[in-house]
């Protein structure tokens, strides 16, 4: 299927989208559910293209891997581990089995357990040394971090709960810039860390707890914990009425859902968190039971692996014309890169073709105002995808909103249609003449025919944003099944983590740097002159 996927993209590589462009595509090449619509008209996949991408699907036997991911079955074949994110938001969905046992009655009573303590926070019933709690801070990184941050910004028209930090670097600027605006005697501090061994969020705990402990006589009485490792959070000495903890079969970058969604549900409300929890839950639904060419997961990955994998495209730019997503790309960067940059199959043989793409992005308009040009000029195509609400929170400022829109729109058809060398001499022409007119009009030209594809939907609602972060989800499994890699491990970190732990003694001017390669050594030498030991 590859081959002929390759050989079809060779005889329409040259076709100008904008040709096919007619009403019937437009109406053809969008799937939807509910209220959210997948647009992927301006790329340049046809129905053949189409049939034989969802052939993939088929033949990578990816309706049998989603059942077996939804069923508990040990899909995580390097770690022996099921894939069940999907279980923390089967709110009314029946019972899942992990090794003959249900486990849906652990997962609404630790449900339950965070709606108590987070009402209990919220009300004031929960207090810290000083009174009510005003600031929570959540410290973790990775999966830890980046979807409770992530999400936090982007309910922040819900939030009415205490303030919410994110602390996730080891750098301590990060810490000491969150410390400086919080009063210890009303702050209750989260460690969520899977593992409990991060040392990032160890460290980031230590110092939390060192810099209460100046103030607050029980310092451990406002400290919850999000983690699998109760025998860790003991230790640590974190009462195990707050601690909150989850199964294995929940990765870290797809864990905001249960425990580690904590400060989220603090600041929004138990009830928007399940509104967010249901969003979620009907995408699985859909994902689980329409049929590909109509299933927003499926085809939104199979556009990636068309732009990635097909075309050779090497990254794709995430591009949320809706800023309260603004951290969004920095989510799917975990959840695509962490998951799908992988270069050896499930069996352990290298892969035969490219894995995930390069995922980066930033809020429209801004990006317009910095990389924008190269997007629409450079010599690489960047396949885009753009996310736009029909409506913002702030119904006062509608108008506002339009030019968002209309923004988003025109970029998606500017890097469609171009302007020809043609048009650009007309808009040049006044100023210019002869050899001077043909120099100026050349920088003008856009020659088009950049991919893109559009995620409408009504509002960013709690229970959307369930729906989009479900969807990338998803995306992301049916990207994996067809490379045939294991989506959800990632020893790809460990190396980094090892090398890093050996280096700390030599840094502090403990063990010689001897051993270490030229350049390592110099750096070292360097950083060590100017203070670093
Ligand atoms: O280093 C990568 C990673 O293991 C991520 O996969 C994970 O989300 C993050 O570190 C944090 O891990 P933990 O929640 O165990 O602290």
């Amino acid at each position: 299927m590859w081959r002929k996927l390759k050989d079809h993209h060779e005889a329409v590589a040259s076709r100008r989208i904008e040709t096919m462009l007619d009403a019937a595509r437009a109406a053809d090449f969008v799937a939807q559910t509910g209220d959210m619509r997948l647009d992927y008209a301006k790329t340049n996949i046809d129905a053949e293209g189409r049939a034989l991408l969802i052939a993939l699907l088929d033949e990578a036997g990816v309706a049998e891997k989603r059942d077996a991911m939804f069923s508990g079955a040990p899909i995580n074949e390097t770690e022996g581990r099921a894939v069940l994110h999907t279980a923390l938001r089967n709110l009314d969905g029946g019972p899942v089995m992990v090794d003959g046992q249900d486990v849906m009655p652990e997962v609404l009573d630790t449900l339950a357990r965070m709606e108590s303590f987070a009402n209990d926070v919220r009300s004031g019933r929960f207090k810290g040394q000083g009174g009510k709690i005003t600031d929570v801070i959540n410290i973790g990184i990775g999966g830890s971090d980046l979807g409770p941050a992530m999400a936090a910004q982007a309910l922040a028209p819900y939030h009415d709960g205490p303030r919410c930090h994110f602390v996730s670097n080891v750098d301590p600027a990060d810490i000491a810039g969150v410390l400086r605006g919080c009063d210890p005697a009303t702050t209750l501090v989260i460690v969520a860390s899977k593992t409990f061994t991060t040392i990032e969020t160890m460290t980031n705990a230590r110092t939390a707890q060192a810099w209460m402990g100046q103030t607050v006589s029980d310092t451990g009485a406002q400290f919850a914990a999000l983690s699998t490792a109760a025998d860790k959070t003991a230790a640590f000495g974190i009462d195990p009425a707050r601690v909150f903890g989850f199964a294995d079969w929940v990765g870290g970058r797809y864990s905001m859902w249960g425990p580690i969604g904590l400060s989220l549900m603090i600041a929004v409300g138990p009830n928007a968190f399940r509104a967010f929890l249901r969003g979620a839950q009907s995408m699985d639904r859909h994902f689980q039971a329409a049929p590909w060419q109509e299933n927003l997961p499926a085809m939104l990955a199979l556009v990636g692996i068309w732009h990635n994998q097909i075309c050779g495209h090497a990254t794709r730019a995430v591009l949320p014309y809706d800023n309260l997503l603004a951290r969004l790309p920095a989510y799917l960067q975990q959840l695509e890169m962490e998951s799908n940059g992988k270069g050896v199959s499930m069996d352990g043989a290298d892969l035969t073709i490219d894995s995930g793409p390069v995922v980066w992005g930033e809020p429209g308009t801004n990006g317009q105002h910095a990389f924008y040009q190269l997007i629409h000029q450079g010599t690489r195509v960047i396949p885009c995808e753009f996310l736009v609400a029909a409506r913002g929170h702030e119904d006062d400022l509608h108008h506002q909103h339009q030019l968002l829109v209309a923004n988003c729109l025109a970029q998606s058809e500017a890097l469609m249609r171009g302007r020809t060398l043609d048009e650009a001499r007309g808009k040049v022409a006044d100023k210019f003449a002869g050899a001077e007119l043909e120099r100026q009009a050349r920088h003008r030209v856009f020659k088009g025919n950049r991919p893109s594809v559009t995620i409408a939907y009504p509002q960013l609602t709690p229970e959307v944003l369930g729906q989009i972060v479900a969807l990338y989800e998803h995306r992301v499994f049916v990207e994996g099944v067809v490379l045939g890699i294991n989506s959800y491990d990632q020893w790809g970190v460990e190396l980094g983590k090892e090398l890093a732990t050996a280096l700390q003694p030599v840094v502090e001017g403990k063990e010689s740097a001897d051993g270490k390669d030229g350049s390592t050594a110099a750096l070292v030498d360097f950083l060590q002159m100017h203070g670093v030991s």
